[in-house]
């Protein structure tokens, strides 16, 4: 059994950084930088009074004299005081580099020259100064410390241990330490497992261009510190290695050790016996920008790095002149602008640095940003990359077909050695790619990004069809292959809770729907199920972007991690994207009409029977009024709000008025379901929220419970991106699915678009499949070519004559399925 080390640090500056400072007479320079701190300060607060002078000056009014005084010694007392760091920080990064002669060499001796004439004045109140300036720092660590836990849960002083779900992460096997008996259990969603074998490796962090250790302070709310055998907090700057040792010092953090050299040449130190560490973790905030050769720097730590490790970096950014990712992209004024601005401090922005580190290492998620802290004109562009080595014993994801598929003709198509790759692959720049921190990819497929670039959110937050019908009439199996229409993802996890089928292939053309099933498969895999009731039961959680960072980052792809970020601050989950609103509209509405309170006895009656009298006599004159159905004839309403494309509402009119629609829709609902106990889809809408009596599966504690329980119901989800014919040809077999559900989407297809799709069904559905449709027509034109193309028509459910009730949704006319024959 290994023992960890203890490492004792030393105070004074050691070898390696005497031999970088050339000589004893440059030690005592960088030790004694006390009286240059207080010039600085006087000078600093002189050039404030100046320029405080200078303008009341020009002010044309008949006292500025003593009105000038008045500023000059306000001016000097406030910057000699409070505005002390600031000030001090101000001389530092924009006059003095203007004054001072630097060496210019760019060997490291030179290079650590420079850093220490810059820091040395302002080391004592770098932390203060930085606070504001270098944003990313927080979401970087916990982007990094949820990302670590994948792989090396904490077993020490855990202080932000995830409650019921923290007892069923894996094991850290490699640790020589205790093992906690709460970590015992074996995770059920489980990560790739740790290839470093078992009981060997000690756990190590390196932080590059670490400065005064804020950051390794900070970290110990996040992973606490003591989980590591050791830290190396590796920094050029003397001066800025000097208050970090007193902070460890004062912390009493013994495996913490503050390396001065130049992190081109850092080496594990040989008495830390570097072949017994697994360096985990390596960060670099805002020192990659500050590294004049940055390439063997980044070379050396890529070596440095453990197969399992992670790699973290916020820094400041500019993009190139066209850039993949549309959300780092930047105009001309402000890529030239940064560049040059930043350069005065030696500080340098070329887009190579950001593209170096995605070159050597694979993404596991990222950010860009902007730092508006000066003020709303001025936005410091910065980014939190997360990354790490490229696995090869993790393989892409490969659809195979099951050998328990229930068709006979099936079995001697797909032979399980069958494998289909999709076609796709390549062209994947916004999504992570399979890795051992690839938990983001366990679902989501790789995916175009021009997709992205047309959607910018989904219209669907919730799916509106009845699963339970589906259910009903599908006669699903867990041996069962289905192609589903991902929507708002609520329908393929009640098919994963309530059945478990083999496969579900989730499709949708909108990312955005993507992202928001992702979150639910996210949060199922790393929520408590309180924290997951509160997001999407009551459709609000008030630390949502803290557990994002924190808990759900590491299920999520990139993408999705990415979207969910920049759209973290909802008041109600079920007030966004395009149903949101329409919901937003209506609450409008019942408020303008005074309706809310009956809107709510309605939604909360005991009775079926009270709830029609509410609607019958307080809601229903003024809800199905001239003004609402002229909203409801709206194209770009329908459309945006409701996802009722123009062809769809054509082929309800055909076959009525819209008046008549919307009456036929809403009564029957109110006469014959209790909103209150088993209507989710309209309680939903008119309350903003759920009630755990009245939910989707996937929402009770029950169906929670049994996919979080069962990661095989989890990973039979494949989510992809793009149309479904697109993913029929490429990721399915011929004659691979069992069961597909095409929704009502076929309703806003012309008729070439639906003879595709339907051609493409045929040949991947197995004999004896069943294929669903609903639709806003009673008999939809397309059903011929259902037939046409192999399928025996049968007709589930129509809303005509005395069966003005269907389902609990009730706004489609018919519902079909197609057997293949
Ligand atoms: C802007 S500071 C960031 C400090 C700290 N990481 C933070 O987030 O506050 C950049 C740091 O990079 C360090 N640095 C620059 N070049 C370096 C090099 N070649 N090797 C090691 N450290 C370097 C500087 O000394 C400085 O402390």
């Amino acid at each position: 059994m290994t023992v960890p080390l203890k490492f004792r640090q030393s105070i004074g500056c050691n070898a390696q950084e005497r031999l970088l400072s050339g000589s004893s007479a440059a030690k005592s320079d960088l030790c004694e930088t006390s009286w240059k701190s207080t010039s600085g300060a006087l000078i600093g607060s002189t050039a404030v009074a100046v320029i405080a002078f200078i303008y009341v000056f020009l002010q044309p009014t008949g006292n500025s004299v003593s009105f000038t005084i008045g500023i000059f010694l306000t001016g000097t007392v406030i910057s000699l005081t409070v505005g002390k760091p600031y000030t001090l920080f101000a001389w530092n990064c924009f006059l003095k580099p203007l004054f001072t002669k630097k060496p210019s060499g760019i060997n490291s001796h030179d290079h650590q020259q420079r850093l220490e004439q810059f820091y040395e004045s302002q080391a004592a109140i770098y932390d203060v100064t930085r606070k504001r300036l270098l944003r990313g720092r927080s979401t970087l660590l916990t982007l990094c410390g949820a990302q670590l836990r994948q792989h090396y849960p904490c077993q020490l002083s855990d202080l932000n241990p995830m409650d019921e779900r923290a007892t069923i992460h894996r094991t850290r096997q490699f640790s020589s330490k205790p093992i906690a008996s709460a970590a015992e259990k074996s995770v059920p969603a489980s990560p790739p497992p740790s290839p470093t074998g078992v009981g060997r490796k000690r756990l190590a962090w390196i932080d590059v261009g670490g400065g005064t250790g804020e950051n390794i302070e900070k970290m110990n709310s996040i992973y606490p510190i003591e989980n590591f055998d050791v830290v190396y907090l590796v920094d050029i700057t003397p001066s800025l290695c000097q208050v970090a040792r007193q902070r460890f010092q004062r912390l009493g953090w013994e495996n913490v050790r503050v390396i001065c050299a130049d992190a081109s040449k850092f080496e594990v130190p040989a008495e830390d016996e570097p072949e017994d560490l697994e360096i985990a973790l390596i960060t670099m905030s805002y020192s990659l920008s500050m590294i004049e050769s940055f390439y063997p720097v980044v070379d050396r730590l890529h070596k440095l790095l453990c197969p399992t490790g992670i790699f973290g970096i916020a820094d400041f950014y500019i993009s190139h002149k066209r850039s993949l990712d549309p959300t780092r992209q930047m105009n001309w004024i402000m890529r030239w602008f940064w560049q040059i601005w930043f350069d005065v401090d030696n500080v340098y922005l070329h887009p190579c640095r950001r593209e170096y580190i995605e070159h050597k290492f694979k993404m596991v998620k990222t950010l860009s940003a902007r730092n508006r802290f000066i003020g709303p004109i001025v936005q410091i562009p910065y980014y939190v990359w997360i990354g790490a080595k490229e696995d090869d014993r993790m393989p892409d994801f490969k659809l195979e077909a099951s050998p328990a598929v229930n068709c006979d003709d099936v079995l001697t198509k797909c032979g399980s050695d069958r494998i289909i790759k999709p076609n796709n692959a390549h062209r994947l720049p916004c999504v992570t790619v399979n890795h051992a921190h690839g938990q983001g990819r366990r679902w989501r497929q790789a995916f175009d990004i021009k997709h992205q670039e047309r959607f910018s959110t989904y219209i669907y937050a919730f799916t509106w069809e009845d699963p339970a019908v589906d259910l009903e009439f599908m006669g699903l199996g867990t041996n069962d292959r289905m192609l589903v229409i991902s929507s708002g993802g609520c329908n393929v996890l009640e098919y994963a809770a309530r059945v478990g089928p083999a496969r579900i292939h989730a499709v949708d053309l909108n990312p955005c729907q993507n992202h928001l099933l992702e979150l639910k498969l996210a949060g199922i895999s790393s929520l408590n199920y309180t924290d997951f009731w509160q997001i999407f039961g009551e459709g609000y959680h008030a630390d949502f972007r803290k557990l994002l960072h924190a808990r759900l980052s590491p299920f999520l792809s990139d993408a999705s991690f990415s979207y969910w970020t920049k759209n973290a601050n909802f008041s109600s989950l079920y007030k966004t994207g395009g149903s949101g609103l329409a919901i937003k509209a209506f609450h409008l509405i019942i408020d303008l009409l005074r309706l809310r309170p009956a809107v709510e006895r309605m939604c909360n009656a005991e009775t079926i029977a009270i709830q029609s009298r509410i609607w019958e006599t307080e809601i229903r004159p003024y809800f199905l009024s001239p003004l609402l159905i002229f909203i409801l004839n709206n194209d770009k309403f329908l459309w945006k709000a409701l996802g009722v494309p123009p062809a769809q509402m054509q082929m309800l009119i055909d076959e009525g008025s819209a008046y008549e629609y919307i009456v036929n829709t809403f009564d029957p609902i109110i006469y014959q379901t209790h909103l209150r106990t088993s209507n989710y889809f309209y309680y939903l809408p008119l309350m903003l929220r759920y009630v755990p009596e009245n939910a989707p599966a996937y929402l009770t504690e029950e169906g929670y419970r049994t996919l979080q329980t069962d990661a095989a119901r989890l990973d039979a989800i494949k989510i992809h991106t793009d149309t479904i014919v697109s993913v029929l040809e490429n990721q399915c077999l011929d004659g691979e699915l069992t069961r597909v559900v095409l929704m009502d989407h076929l309703d806003w297809f012309s008729p070439e678009g639906a003879e595709n799709e339907i051609r493409a069904v045929a040949r991947k559905c197995a004999k004896g499949a069943k294929v669903f449709w609903r639709s806003a027509a009673k008999r939809p034109w397309y059903n011929a070519i259902f037939e046409r193309h192999g399928f025996n028509i049968v007709m589930l459910q129509i809303r005509e004559d005395d069966t003005l009730y269907i389902d609990r949704v009730n706004m489609y006319a018919s519902f079909y399925c197609g057997l293949r024959s």
